[in-house]
């Protein structure tokens, strides 16, 4: 069967080199633990909303997912005490969001389990397989970028939150491989049902992630190429509605254009020497991808 993994950052930079970066700064530090918390406690709303489309049925999986939920509420709640007692924001994290991004790119209308509760099952599960492994991968570089760093009595504890935090959410995984797994061996059709599912969330949430992360210039048009990668999942005649309804937002990219305003000026504010040194050349190789592709 497909085994769908979260991709690196165009291929090129893995979680351990984003983690390394992040955790030297420590205003990127708390900023980036602040969105894990986000994330943490805005699952506990999803998964809600999943539970009450279900409706009752299967209650097997009513039961797990509200375990789910505690489980993420736990996260929210670790993570929430230890920004607070660093004296960190605890605020709506600025600029893009990953979650945004991938409701964004998510077709709810697919996704109705009165129409088709099967259908519904294998999409919902698959959405959430894919979202848990992305926070697998996070958080064991986080882990991984922490011990390298120097052993402050701050980074330790936030080393402890998130070790309290990833077997967790590998349970989490292994829990939507083994549903997708059974839903899987119905039928060769349900078989193929979830592989198409698996690959078509997994490129949902690689454009989702490269959204997050992708500032330089070029992004938007990068961010069309993984919109229609996306669609490329879809059958045929799901592909130009999916794609007239989202193309002109990842064009314009509202959101985007705030995240480069506010990561320059809070760049421009520490250090302008560090700006013109580390900035402009990552916008500038952003150029440079887009003129390659298009020469
Ligand atoms: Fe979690
Ligand atoms: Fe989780």
């Amino acid at each position: 069967m497909a085994v769908a993994y979260p991709r690196k950052f165009q291929n090129a930079i893995g979680a351990r080199d984003i983690l390394i970066q992040f955790v030297r700064d420590r205003e990127i530090h708390l900023i980036t633990l602040n969105r894990y918390r986000y994330s943490e406690q805005r699952s506990c709303k999803d998964l809600t909303e999943v539970i009450e489309q279900l409706d009752g049925q299967p209650s097997e999986l009513i039961r797990d997912l509200s375990h789910h939920i505690s489980d993420e509420a736990r996260h929210a709640m670790w993570l929430t005490d230890l920004l607070v007692e660093l004296g960190a924001n605890v605020g709506t994290p600025p600029g893009s969001s990953y979650i945004s991004e991938f409701e964004r790119l998510y077709d709810r209308e697919q996704r109705d389990p009165s129409k088709d509760l099967e259908e519904f099952l294998i999409s919902t599960l698959a959405a959430i397989n894919v979202t848990e492994k992305r926070g697998c991968e996070y958080f064991s570089a986080h882990i991984h970028a922490l011990k390298q760093a120097p052993q402050t009595e701050e980074n330790t504890k936030i080393c402890e939150t998130i070790e309290k935090i990833l077997p967790e959410e590998a349970g989490h995984v292994r829990w939507g491989n083994r549903w997708l797994a059974q839903l899987a061996n119905k039928s060769p059709e349900h078989r193929q049902k979830v592989e198409q599912a698996k690959r078509k969330y997994a490129a949902i949430e690689q454009a989702a992630f490269e959204a997050g992360l992708d500032i330089t210039l070029g992004a938007e048009l990068r961010r069309v190429a993984n919109l229609l990668e996306v669609a490329n999942t879809m059958p045929i005649w799901q592909r130009p509605q999916y794609l007239m309804e989202r193309l002109p937002q990842t064009l314009l990219a509202p959101d985007l254009q705030m995240t480069r305003i506010n990561t320059i000026q809070r760049a421009w504010k520490r250090d302008p020497q560090a700006l013109m040194e580390n900035f402009v050349p990552i916008f500038l190789n952003g150029i440079k991808r887009v003129k390659n592709k298009h020469s």
